[in-house]
């Protein structure tokens, strides 16, 4: 058996491991409950080796969608203590118990490469689940797109938990009302990779702030401290509005609807273009400042269909600065931190997401860098979380379903790309 045999063999058993019947867990312990982006990617892994168990991951995550079309970035499936905060501290009275956030929409992207493996069942599978995408992708629409960019109203909304796009903004959060808690995440996790507790005492007080406004989507708007408009929900967003209208194609639906919401976001993207930084980037809605964050979600834009000559030379400098591309945030700032979390450390999923785009817009030199960079990640450290970018160096949770996942489907040299 090759190596990459064997590594398509453990990364088959993470995905089954972390199976817990209908839904994955991102990792043991550290994530016990399904996420909304990892559970996608959980599918997508699925789909190369079992393409029934794919599409019931997104009937599982489907199961927990809100009445008014918000599919939450947290299904508390079963009570755990080995996570805070759980269900008691969101309050959102769901009918599968969830927070009251969202998460970066890959879903239908991933969807669509899952329909892609096998169009017969793929069709079945999608016309049960269409409407349900659709309302979804309109309440993004709805509820987040009023700058004309995507905006996140938590930092956990945009994935990015700790990332330096929201160091500004989050000195208007007053974390005075949080009661002493106690973390879990840094009992599982070397605390030094984790998010600060500065930032956990204001994630706590965001999640108190929506709880008192009932999750209601107007008065948080309003009145809400934190609201960041951010290039991984915008480019997602965007990349999965045109996935879902070709996967509403197949189906013979009217897609009008959709293609506004593309050209809208298309044109609104541009709000996050910071020439300065010759970068795509986050921006602050209630100050308007730029978050001035040269980041690996800036690099999304040619996966949302976005061709982008000017930010090309911005990334090519930023890959000769490091062994293993995408840092997730550049190492000329004063900020970086090699192994904490979204501050600096490479993720094999958004290498999967910028590479996607690179190859599909023609830049296959630098796509086929990130696949080989990520696939010796892999090899050499093994499926974790994430990994400092000078020295490969594993981090945070191990045995992580996404890594594992976009092993299958993209990095391994077995690999059947869709
Ligand atoms: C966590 O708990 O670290 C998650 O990223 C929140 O979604």
């Amino acid at each position: 058996m090759s190596e990459a045999q064997a590594l398509d063999d453990r990364a088959r058993k993470i995905l089954r491991d972390n199976d817990r019947g209908g839904h994955t867990v991102p990792t043991d312990r550290l994530y016990p409950y399904q996420w909304n982006w990892d559970s996608a990617f959980a599918a997508f892994g699925f789909s190369t080796f079992d393409i029934d168990r794919a599409w019931t991951e997104f009937d599982t995550l489907f199961s927990g969608q809100w009445a008014n079309g918000m599919v939450p970035h947290i299904l508390f499936h079963q009570p755990d203590d080995d996570y805070f905060p759980g269900p008691d501290v969101w309050c959102t009275h769901a009918a599968v118990p969830s927070s009251g956030i969202s998460q970066p929409p890959v879903a239908a992207t991933l969807a669509r490469k899952t329909y892609e493996r096998d169009p017969v069942i793929g069709r079945q599978r999608i016309r049960i689940l269409y409407d349900k995408f659709l309302a979804w992708h309109q309440w993004f629409n709805n509820h987040r797109c009023e700058s004309g960019a995507a905006a996140i109203t938590h930092p956990w909304e945009a994935g990015r938990d700790n990332a330096p796009d929201w160091d500004a903004a989050m000195v208007a959060i007053d974390p005075s009302g949080v009661a002493p808690y106690t973390r879990r995440d840094t009992g599982h996790v070397d605390p030094s990779m984790r998010p600060t507790k500065y930032d956990y005492d204001r994630y706590i007080a965001l999640v108190q702030f929506g709880r008192d406004q009932g999750w209601d989507e107007d008065k948080i708007l309003k009145d809400s401290p934190f609201r960041v408009a951010d290039p991984t929900t915008t480019f997602t967003l965007l990349r999965a509005h045109r996935d879902l209208k070709w996967l509403g194609d197949q189906l013979g639906e009217n897609t009008e609807i959709i293609d506004g919401w593309i050209s809208d976001l298309a044109q609104g993207a541009e709000i996050l273009w910071n020439a300065d930084l010759k970068s795509y980037d986050s921006r602050d809605l209630r100050s308007g400042n730029f978050a001035n964050s040269l980041s690996n979600a800036s690099f999304l834009s040619w996966y949302a269909g976005v061709e982008d000559g000017r930010s090309l030379a911005t990334l090519v400098e930023l890959l000769k600065k490091v062994k293993y591309g995408v840092p997730s945030f550049s190492p000329d700032s004063a900020k970086f931190d090699a192994r904490r979390y979204w501050r600096g450390p490479v993720w094999a999923i958004m290498n999967t997401l910028i590479a996607m785009g690179l190859g599909e817009a023609g830049h296959h030199e630098i796509a086929t860098r990130l696949r080989l960079d990520t696939a010796e990640l892999i090899k050499l450290n093994g499926f974790a979380e994430y990994y400092d970018p000078y020295d490969g160096t594993p981090a945070g949770g191990g045995t992580f379903t996404w890594t594992a996942a976009v092993w299958l489907g993209w990095a391994s040299p077995t690999a059947k790309e869709v």
